[in-house]
């Protein structure tokens, strides 16, 4: 059915947050149009996109903010945060240093977003499982100390995409 004539339930503003090149944009283009691009761009500034789905037999409209992680082409920070209900916290499974940013981000995160936003770790790119830099149990550790939800995707390969976003839009709900 069309996005239009359509009675919409809720909006769920949900933001992606992570070090540059970790796939965040490829896994929105996943998710919202079940695309994927290997030449993907360096996000700049803020794009967002939506996607009406049903839960609960409720329309709701997820609406995904995907930032730059390249600190030069942030927007203004606050911005970005405000509203979001759900946020997902994203690293490269093949790059150490882009889980160990992690801690980083997500303290930006609670110092800007709502108390009550719902938070989940995605290792990204596990399609790449030869160049796993990140086993599965630190990730796993790290999410369970700091109460966040986690998951292992490939935007790639499309493994887990809808289920991590269908699991937060859930758990938002
Ligand atoms: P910024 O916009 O700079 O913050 O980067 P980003 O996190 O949005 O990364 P982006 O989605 O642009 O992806 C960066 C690179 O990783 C691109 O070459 C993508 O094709 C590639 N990539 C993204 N997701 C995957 C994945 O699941 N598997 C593999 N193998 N490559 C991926």
């Amino acid at each position: 059915y069309g996005d239009y004539n359509q009675k919409i339930d809720y909006v769920f503003k949900v933001v992606l947050i992570g070090d540059s090149a970790v796939g965040k944009t490829q896994l929105l283009a996943r998710f919202a149009r079940n695309e994927f691009s290997v030449d993907s761009k360096a996000t700049i500034g803020v794009e967002f996109q939506t996607k009406t789905l049903l839960i609960d037999h409720k329309t709701v409209k997820a609406q995904i903010w995907d930032t730059a992680g390249q600190e030069r082409y942030r927007a203004v920070t606050s911005a970005y945060y405000r509203g979001a209900v759900g946020a997902m916290l994203v690293y490269d499974m093949t790059k150490r240093q882009s889980f160990d940013h992690m801690a980083r981000w997500l303290e930006e995160l609670r110092g800007h977003a709502d108390k009550n936003i719902v938070i989940m770790l995605i290792g990204n790119k596990c399609d790449l499982g030869s160049l796993r830099a990140v086993p599965t149990e630190d990730a796993q550790e790290f999410a369970q100390r700091e109460n966040l939800f986690f998951m292992e995707t490939s935007a790639l390969e499309a493994t887990n995409v809808e289920t991590a976003f269908f699991t937060i839009l859930t758990e938002i709900y």
